[in-house]
């Protein structure tokens, strides 16, 4: 087995030439969260002068991609279970006297490395989240023998990545991701981010803007900024000084073209003043906010590591809602963090109430090799877990009907995104992400425009287009 720790830059993809060679079909699977949406992209993009086309059929795959999350047991064990399916398409095509070569990327990549190679003998190469700009050369190296790069590199990967064809942005659609920030320095116990992603680094802002720029060129509307911390931001501004997560908004809001932004995901101790200013002051700022609190006990907070308590997340949010009325929240919890009582589990219910999120996540406490939490005594039983997020579901379920039901009457911007399901209808979204299905002409894709809310659906609402009232662009 080679291990490629440093390559030189000039053996990746930004310099890899157009090849001559007959072009060949790449398969690619994302798990986890957008950031690994986005590398997935990036991915493709970066492979496509190195002669790759995506297919969506994995049997007609040539080169395959599972692009993996680590963040919980079973997200991990998919992994396995997934590179199962594909070495059996492997070997049926071998049969075939067809080669396929299979890439494990992402978070369990860097966190398993070898352990991959050893329990799937079929993988030819493990590449970590921070080494993917290096794909081209380290698929012909895997040609010979399997090969690992999970090493942290030392130059940033972004330089390497390439700029997807504007055919291929149209393609994609109105909405996109931009990874502003990476990596996470906040250690919560029970979490594999920092050691998976690395520390916290941020992109310089001019390098965003470019990007941000050539997406809008294509008919991108509306931006995402992405990061594990994405409101911890701090990256080099054009003026050399350090920009923060409202500074860079406000930029991005000038770029011609885009009409929303949003970004995600933030932790409490990084709303800073500037940002909530943002919120107020910024009509572009989608008001919709991931503002994930994991917990309303203060005692699981601590032991979570998370820096904040209870009361200072409430203040946070009462501070967004004077900034902007309209704001609405989702959150992500964990339930049977080891320690959790039955008053701790209270104390987080009591905290959904009291706040009422429009939408959330919810997860049982999976203990992760290599973070304080697995170590802890008290671990919580999984029966008993499994309760309690039956209890959490109905009560964020009942909230998010609530909030859904609030809307009807009201007139939300939507940005139109596709066709809808029945002809005659397409779709789109609402300021707070849900989707919208109004009849109306397809040559309102890609616009922002006024939609009365006229009922609501399971996983959508409905709405009316309102006629010649004036769109925001
Ligand atoms: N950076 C984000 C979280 C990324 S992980 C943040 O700080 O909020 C997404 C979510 O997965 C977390 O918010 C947490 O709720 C959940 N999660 C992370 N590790 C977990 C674990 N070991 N078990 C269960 N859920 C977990
Ligand atoms: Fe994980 Fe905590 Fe970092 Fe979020 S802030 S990525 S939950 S360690
Ligand atoms: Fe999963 Fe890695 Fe994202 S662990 S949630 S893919 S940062």
């Amino acid at each position: 087995m080679t291990e490629i720790l440093d390559l030189p830059a000039d053996a990746t993809a930004a310099e890899t030439p157009q090849s001559t060679a007959p072009r060949r079909k790449l398969f690619i699977k994302s798990y986890g969260c957008q950031m690994n949406a986005y590398d997935a992209q990036k991915m493709s993009d970066l492979l496509a002068p190195a002669g790759f086309d995506e297919t969506q059929s994995l049997d007609d795959a040539d080169l395959v991609i599972l692009n993996t999350c680590h963040i919980r047991e079973r997200a991990s064990e998919k992994t396995f279970s997934e590179l199962g399916k594909v070495r059996e398409v492997k070997l049926a095509r071998r049969a075939d006297g067809l080669a396929t070569q299979i890439v494990v990327a992402g978070c369990v990549a860097q966190a398993e490395g070898s352990e991959i190679l050893r329990r799937q003998k079929a993988v030819d190469l493990v590449v970590g989240p921070q080494n993917y700009h290096r794909l081209p050369d380290l698929l012909r190296r895997a040609e010979t023998a399997p090969v690992i790069d999970t090493e942290f590199p030392v130059e940033d990967k972004f330089d390497f990545l390439v700029k997807a064809p504007r055919r291929i942005t149209q393609a994609r659609g109105v909405t996109a991701f931009v990874t502003v920030q990476e990596g996470c320095d906040k250690f919560c116990t029970f979490c594999v981010v920092p050691y998976t992603r690395g520390t916290e680094v941020s992109r310089p802002v001019e390098k965003i803007v470019a990007e941000i720029e050539d997406l809008a060129d294509a008919g991108v509307r509306e931006i995402t900024l992405l990061g594990q911390n994405v409101n911890a931001y701090h990256g080099e501004g054009p003026d050399g000084r350090t920009w923060s997560l409202a500074k860079l908004c406000a930029r991005l809001a000038e770029v011609p073209g885009i009409a929303r932004l949003r970004y995600t995901t933030s932790h409490p101790n990084d709303m800073d003043d500037d940002l909530i200013a943002a919120h107020r002051d910024l009509p572009a700022l989608m008001p919709f906010l991931h503002l994930p609190v994991q917990s309303g006990s203060d005692t699981i907070l601590t032991a979570m590591n998370r820096k904040h308590n209870r009361e200072s997340y409430r203040e946070i949010v009462r501070r967004l809602r004077v900034a902007r009325p309209d704001i609405a929240l989702s959150s992500d919890f964990i339930v049977g963090f080891p320690g959790e009582s039955d008053a701790d589990f209270a104390a987080t219910l009591d905290l959904i109430r009291e706040i009422g999120f429009a939408s959330t996540f919810f997860f049982k406490y999976s203990p992760r090799l290599g973070t304080p939490g697995a170590d802890m005594d008290a671990q919580v039983p999984e029966d008993v877990k499994a309760a309690r997020l039956i209890e959490l579901q109905d009560l964020v379920e009942t909230q998010r009907r609530a909030f859904n039901q609030s809307l009807v009457g009201r007139t939300l911007a939507v940005l139109f995104e596709k066709t809808g399901r029945h002809a005659g209808q397409i779709a789109g979204r609402s300021p707070y992400l849900q989707p919208v299905q109004v009849d109306a002409s397809d040559t309102m894709i890609g616009r922002v425009a006024p939609v009365e809310i006229t009922g609501v659906g399971p996983n959508s609402l409905f709405g009316r287009l309102i006629p010649r009232e004036a769109e925001r662009l």
